[in-house]
């Protein structure tokens, strides 16, 4: 048993006809150091994407500590992703700071709740959600 391993993964994004991510098997053991390397658009975030639970998986296996986790939350996986555009703004609540890219892109405000709604309860935020990320421990 490996740490991580993929089974026969795919990804197919909706609305497409073919598979983003296809048919990835891979195993990798505890403390082992790995990178994805590839041109653009090849697969390498949808495939971290998946691993942190942020992306559903439509074919295949994932396994972390070998429980299957396709249909585990974020939260629940024990693991975390550190984005390269690490970006955090400390004068706004958690949930603005999760909300601000959506608003920049000048989503509507309803949309964007749901959304943001939607990754506060899947990371399990809910009770960090109008507090500021160096708020801690809570004021
Ligand atoms: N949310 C999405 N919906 C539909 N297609 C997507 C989505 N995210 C990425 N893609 C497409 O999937 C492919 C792989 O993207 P991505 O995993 O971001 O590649 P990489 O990180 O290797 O540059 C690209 O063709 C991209 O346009
Ligand atoms: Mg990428």
């Amino acid at each position: 048993m490996s740490f991580i391993e993929f089974k026969n993964v795919c990804k197919m994004y909706p609305g497409s006809n073919k598979n983003t991510v296809d048919n990835f098997t891979l195993n990798i053991e505890e403390k082992e150091f790995i990178a994805f390397v590839g041109p653009s658009g090849c697969g390498k975030s949808t495939t971290l994407r998946m691993i942190a639970g942020f992306e559903e998986i439509t074919g295949g296996e994932l396994y972390i500590d070998g429980k299957k986790v396709n249909d585990v939350a974020p939260r629940d996986r024990g693991i975390s992703m550190v984005f390269q555009n690490y970006a955090l703004y400390p004068h706004m609540t958690v949930e603005k700071n999760i909300g601000y890219g959506l608003k920049n892109m000048k989503m509507p405000a309803d949309q964007i709740k749901q959304k943001v709604d939607w990754a506060i309860k899947i990371l399990g935020l809910e009770e960090y959600r109008y507090r500021k990320p160096n708020n801690y421990p809570p004021a």
